[in-house]
């Protein structure tokens, strides 16, 4: 982010703003809000297509609200985009959050979605799959991710992702995807060398939709 960067909206100001919507009770911006409009124009915009809160964080919320994980937990999202997903986890678990994305320019939508919902517990931290340390997931409860493996050159580095998690004492992953090839390529990989589940998971609002969810536990 530019020093010269400018202060957010209060939450006051952008929560009587248009061009929100409520997601299992978060408040997120949609592409048009004035506020990502602004940062557009003063910032570095997103090149990895962290452009919006993908559908399947969507999905994969309300598996969690079906099968929460404890309260107080440490998570890591990866590929956090607008970290709408880490901010759930904060705000429904008290979860512990650090999220990550491989994109810097992603620093003021997190902090913006953070500032909307009025949560503390998440840190935004610029890092790429390959570069999360057996240190960095120690005491890691539970990592999710959410539309994160959409390119053929994403599947071995969270495929060595996941293996790095499960021997720092991971508990869980649980990534969501609508079901790319890249995706699918890392369930098989996952399939043959510990024990996962692929399973689809729906919901009907705010959209109608499905999507496939990769569950690892350890
Ligand atoms: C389709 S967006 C999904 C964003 C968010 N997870 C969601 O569901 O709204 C993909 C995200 O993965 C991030 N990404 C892409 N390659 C990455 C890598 N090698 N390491 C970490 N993050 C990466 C992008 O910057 C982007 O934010």
């Amino acid at each position: 982010m530019p020093a010269k960067s400018k202060s957010l909206a209060t939450p006051k100001q952008a929560s009587s703003d248009k061009h929100l919507y409520k997601l299992h009770g978060l408040l997120l911006p949609q592409a048009q809000h004035k506020e990502i409009r602004r940062f557009k124009r003063l910032y570095d915009e997103p090149s990895l297509h962290g452009t919006k809160v993908w559908r399947s964080s969507a999905v994969l919320m309300d598996y969690l609200l079906q099968n929460p994980i404890k309260k107080g937990a440490k998570v890591v999202e990866i590929g956090c985009g607008w970290g709408g997903l880490s901010c759930f986890m904060a705000q429904q678990f008290n979860a512990r959050v650090t999220a990550l994305d491989a994109d810097a320019a992603l620093a003021p939508y997190v902090e913006f979605v953070k500032q909307l919902n009025d949560v503390k517990r998440v840190t935004f931290q610029a890092k790429r799959f390959e570069k999360i340390t057996k240190k960095d997931l120690q005491g890691v409860h539970t990592l999710i991710g959410s539309e994160i493996c959409f390119w053929d050159e994403m599947t071995a580095p969270l495929f060595n992702l996941i293996k790095r998690a499960r021997a720092a004492g991971v508990k869980r992953v649980l990534i969501a995807d609508p079901g790319r090839t890249p995706f699918l390529k890392l369930v098989d990989l996952c399939d043959e060398k510990f024990e996962c589940d692929m399973f689809g998971h729906s919901i009907k609002k705010p959209w109608k939709t499905e999507k496939f969810i990769l569950k690892l536990d350890n």
